[in-house]
């Protein structure tokens, strides 16, 4: 008897899952990019980490952002180009670097060198520049820094740094939490600054430049923020429209869990804080669709993961890797594919050592997290069409919750592309097994072939990873039956699965 029923309405497209919705996020924060991405004992000649930069090639990442997050609204990009012995140090207003260094900056990393990596791994590079204390003038210039092709003193001082050709980066975010750290504005300030910025950053731009540029506003999580700045972008005289390709918002959990004393209850209600992601995606495209009717813009959640108690400035946002963070991406994971008929992008944060990381390194090796291995399972989604699905599954209610939330203990996407149907599927319940049952509308289940994988079966949800342990959290063969036309698998307490049936 099965305790959840999933059924893939096969012929329900919601719409394609953009590559960039398994984006990442890296920062000038911590150990984030100064040993997690750059010069340690373990880089290469020329600065970069060998060993992550393969764990990152291996995972097919298809877009970064950088270099904030917060330090974005205090950085001018031109302090970080150019010889790296004259580079100037700065101090770092909001992170500190590590320990033994704080807050400073020492711009050995910096565009041409961010660049370069993406190159590297073969990702879409998305900069996001100065608003809160930059100017329209510093943001254009970087374009054309990277993008120009032409006979300019920028365009020719990227090929003196080594970069012959325009890089043509796409992605240029116009600030950061422009309502917070970056800048305290009001929505109609930050609209009439992104006004501003998008005249010379954008709009010139999209004239001067081969790329065709996207240009990416700092939204909020709730609707109201998002109506009025919407409402006010489009207050333009002469009816212009501002270039506005994408507009973002952030959403971290689990800041009241302690990892090392959190009980199951608390474990509960962490994911239930996770799935809240659903309630600010449709929050946001209601605020698209009441407002920027005649806009195509997308929806782009730029930062999100666990962020923990333990994660504090001081220890540079370091907090453990665990199972329970991995299944929380796995359901968001899932919500991303519902909801990919407006999600453009989304970047988990942060690439390495910081928050809730892919990667985590010390002085000689770096490591794949649990979270990593639930972005590998989820990788057959990328560019694949998603369908409906619906998940007949129990619920728990939380315990001592004012509001009587409940968890739903299963979740589950799919997605079709040719002949292959992926199903992804979560037990979220980190105390007992389920037995699932998945039905493909259309699809012969008796005559297809499947394959099945599934994730920390020989784990509890907070077991931790490390660098002796972490290959233990692999993706083992699941063992899947066909029913009376259903596929029929037993999940583990706080495990996923990713099934292929073709
Ligand atoms: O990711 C850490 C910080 O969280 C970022 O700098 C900021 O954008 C957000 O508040």
């Amino acid at each position: 008897m099965a305790n959840a029923r999933i059924t893939v309405h096969t012929a329900a497209d919601i719409d394609r899952i953009e590559p960039e919705v398994h984006g990442h996020f890296s920062e000038h924060l911590g150990r984030c990019v100064y040993e997690g991405l750059w010069t340690s004992d373990s880089a290469d000649e020329d600065g970069y980490r060998e060993d992550v930069v393969e764990l990152l090639a291996d995972l097919e990442i298809p877009v970064l952002r950088w270099p904030g997050g917060c330090f974005a609204d205090d950085y001018h990009w031109e302090d970080g180009v150019g010889p790296q012995e004259e580079r100037p140090r700065r101090r770092n207003l909001f992170w500190a670097q590590g320990p033994e260094d704080l807050p400073e900056e020492s711009n050995a990393f910096g565009t041409d060198e961010f660049l370069e990596l993406c190159e590297r791994i073969d990702t879409e590079p998305y900069l996001a520049a100065n608003v809160g204390s930059g100017t329209p003038q510093e943001a254009a210039n970087w374009v054309e820094y990277c993008n120009y092709d032409g006979d300019t003193e920028l365009a020719d001082r990227r090929r003196e740094n080594g970069h012959e050709e325009p890089y043509g980066v796409k992605y240029w975010g116009l600030g950061n939490e422009n309502w917070g750290c970056g800048g305290q504005m009001s929505p109609e300030q930050y609209a009439r600054e992104y006004r501003r910025y998008a005249t010379y950053v954008g709009t010139q731009s999209n004239l001067m430049f081969d790329h065709d540029i996207e240009l990416i506003a700092c939204g909020y999580e709730g609707h109201e923020w998002n109506r009025r700045f919407l409402e006010e972008i489009n207050q333009s005289r002469w009816g212009v429209e501002f270039p506005l390709d994408h507009i973002t918002l952030h959403h971290y959990y689990g800041r009241g869990m302690n990892v090392d004393e959190a009980d199951e209850d608390q474990y509960d209600r962490m994911l239930v804080e996770a799935l809240e992601m659903e309630r600010h995606i449709e929050r946001m495209a209601g605020a698209i669709n009441a407002v920027a009717t005649t806009r195509d813009i997308g929806v782009i959640i730029d930062e999100w993961g666990t962020w923990h108690p333990e994660a504090t400035a001081d220890n540079g946002l370091e907090q453990p890797g665990t199972v329970l963070d991995a299944l929380s991406a796995a359901a968001v994971l899932d919500v991303f594919n519902h909801h990919s008929d407006v999600l453009t992008m989304t970047n988990i944060a942060q690439t390495v050592n910081v928050l809730q990381c892919l990667i985590e390194t010390d002085e000689d090796e770096a490591w794949a997290r649990p979270t990593y291995r639930v972005f590998d399972l989820y990788a057959p989604h990328k560019g694949s069409e998603a369908v409906q699905t619906s998940v007949d599954t129990p619920a728990r209610e939380l315990a001592d919750d004012d509001e009587e939330r409940e968890l739903p203990l299963v979740g589950a996407s799919a997605s079709v592309d040719d002949d292959e149907t992926y199903v992804t599927v979560t037990n979220l319940d980190c105390r007992e097994e389920k037995t699932i049952e998945v039905t493909l509308e259309g699809v012969d289940l008796d005559s297809a072939t499947v394959e099945a994988e599934l994730l920390f079966a020989d784990h509890d949800a907070d077991a931790e990873v490390d660098a002796d342990n972490a290959e233990e959290f692999t993706a083992e063969e699941l063992d899947v039956s066909v029913d009376s036309g259903a596929l029929i698998a037993e999940l583990p307490a706080s495990t996923v699965a990713g099934i292929s049936i073709q």
